[in-house]
């Protein structure tokens, strides 16, 4: 079956620059996402295998060390000589955490790929101190006690981790340890933030956010020394409803919108009384949001707290929407990191021997290398999908992009229907002479299917490029599939 859309690419609204972090990851010692992942478990070494994969989704962005493993994290454990390093029990996530892979290993492995890491401090057991001093380890260049600790460690040059997270969760249930009273949460980040950019003023700050009441307070009192506040979004869908993945998708596009509107609200652009310490200056811009924990969490995965999720084609065209919904709010979306990376609610998963590449990870490598630049409108006219649990979504889900560099447009549509071929008109009201240049398009062999460790050779994605160079203005999108359309 086929029926008819219309995608109207509004060429002179632009929305704002996509910027390159919205594309990062996220690794935290939970489970097998860094021991048996990231390194091997035995040997501590990095595995070549799951680096390579890494490489390429081309990352510009790497969180770490958690999540909420950072409530009970120390980075101290994991710097010096490792047979000195204490093996901790993770009070988190269970399990015991060697510390092998510490600060200066993570930094490391971000410089074999390329991105820049993001640290995250601990405001429950930790302390300012703690923090400040974790920030003078990485980026102090003179010969302090901290500086000349990480030098002596083999790193002379500073690190220079630019992004730092305040705590995550903070407004969490009490068994995590959070802070909670968004007013306590307030009056320690002070001290946090104070102590931290008084190290190195040009680190960029990210606040946990919550819920809308929470971050109504963050937002009022921390606007003058942060630059991110952050969004954790996990999706899922209902049982036996692949399509209700993406009803659940789109109601976190209203929570960004209903965020940038509290944002704009709460916090004027001239900032007064800011009184506290001196030697940085408050930002005088809205913040930005970090959506520094995404993804996807079926309840159904195996491993710790069962997060080893298999993925099926269907959740990349999720992953794609969520993708799309940055681009469409660019303006406000700073940041975001997919919640996490390697065999926790991961687009890689591992065995002692291999590694796999889940359906996720195809639309996660294909936007990073081509939807970049400036967020342009697009506006679709298609019909209902009319699948259990997706009522009032249409078929069609779109985001457009143009880069100056390639002097490309890249128009991004998933088809989010499983069986219905969709004949798609394309309109540039104002930008006529366009013409296509290249089509890259992911289909798998069924709306279910999925890749596993159990048949590692088998992939189920298919990947097809073609160059078109054609100013036809219509196109038909297979079902389920996700089309990267880019004119010139
Ligand atoms: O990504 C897994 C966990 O989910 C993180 O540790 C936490 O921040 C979130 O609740």
């Amino acid at each position: 079956k086929t029926v008819k859309a219309k995608v109207h690419v509004n060429f002179e609204q632009t929305i704002g620059k996509i910027e390159p972090e919205i594309y990062g990851q996220f690794i935290e010692y939970l489970g097998r996402a860094i021991t048996g992942g990231v390194v091997d478990a035995k040997t501590n070494q990095v595995r070549k295998d799951v680096l390579e994969k890494i490489k390429r989704l081309q990352t510009p962005l790497l969180r770490f060390p958690g999540g909420t493993v950072t409530k009970i994290y120390h980075w101290q454990d994991g710097i010096g000589p490792k047979n000195l390093r204490p093996v901790r029990p993770n009070l988190i996530w269970g399990g015991e955490e060697s510390n092998q892979f510490g600060t200066n290993e993570f930094i490391d492995y971000c410089r074999m790929l390329k991105t820049d890491p993001f640290l995250v401090v601990n405001m429950n057991t930790g302390t300012p101190e703690e923090a400040s001093n974790w920030v003078e380890y990485c980026n102090g260049a003179g010969n302090t006690s901290f500086a000349s600790l990480r030098k002596k460690h083999g790193y002379p040059q500073a690190h220079k981790v630019k992004y730092w997270g305040l705590g995550n969760e903070e407004s969490a249930v009490p068994d995590t340890g959070s802070l909670q009273d968004p007013n306590k949460y307030v009056e320690i980040a002070w001290q946090y933030a104070k102590l931290m950019k008084l190290q190195d003023p040009n680190i960029s700050l990210v606040l946990a956010g919550g819920d809308t009441k929470w971050n109504e307070t963050l937002i009022k009192e921390l606007h003058p020394i942060a630059d991110y506040i952050s969004l954790h979004y996990y999706a899922n869908s209902k049982k036996g409803q692949p399509a209700s993945l993406f009803a659940h998708i789109d109601t976190f596009e209203k929570e960004i919108v209903a965020t940038k509107k509290q944002i704009h609200e709460l916090a004027p652009e001239k900032v007064e009384n800011f009184n506290r310490w001196y030697r940085f200056p408050a930002r005088k811009k809205p913040l930005k949001i970090a959506l520094d924990e995404w993804g996807i969490w079926e309840n159904e995965g195996k491993g710790a707290y069962n997060l080893e999720v298999t993925y099926q084609w269907f959740h990349a065209l999720g992953v794609a929407g969520f993708l799309n919904i940055f681009q469409r709010q660019a303006d406000i979306v700073g940041m975001a990191t997919w919640a996490q990376t390697v065999n926790v609610l991961a687009p890689i998963m591992t065995n002692e021997k291999e590694s796999i590449c889940q359906t996720v990870f195809y639309p996660l490598e294909l936007y990073r290398k081509y939807c970049t630049g400036t967020s342009i409108a697009t506006e679709v006219e298609s019909s209902a999908l009319e699948q259990s649990g997706a009522e009032n979504l249409g078929i069609l889900d779109t985001a457009a992009s143009y880069d100056e560099d390639t002097k490309m447009l890249t128009l991004a549509v998933v088809n989010r229907h499983p069986t219905v071929a969709v004949e798609t008109e394309i309109d540039f009201p104002v930008a006529k002479s366009l013409k296509i240049f290249e089509k890259h398009e992911l289909t798998a062999t069924s709306y279910t299917a999925a890749n596993t460790l159990e048949k590692p050779s088998q992939n189920v994605v298919n990947y097809q490029h073609q160059n078109i160079d054609n100013s036809i203005s219509s196109i038909t999108l297979a079902p389920a599939s996700i089309t990267l359309l880019r004119f010139r």
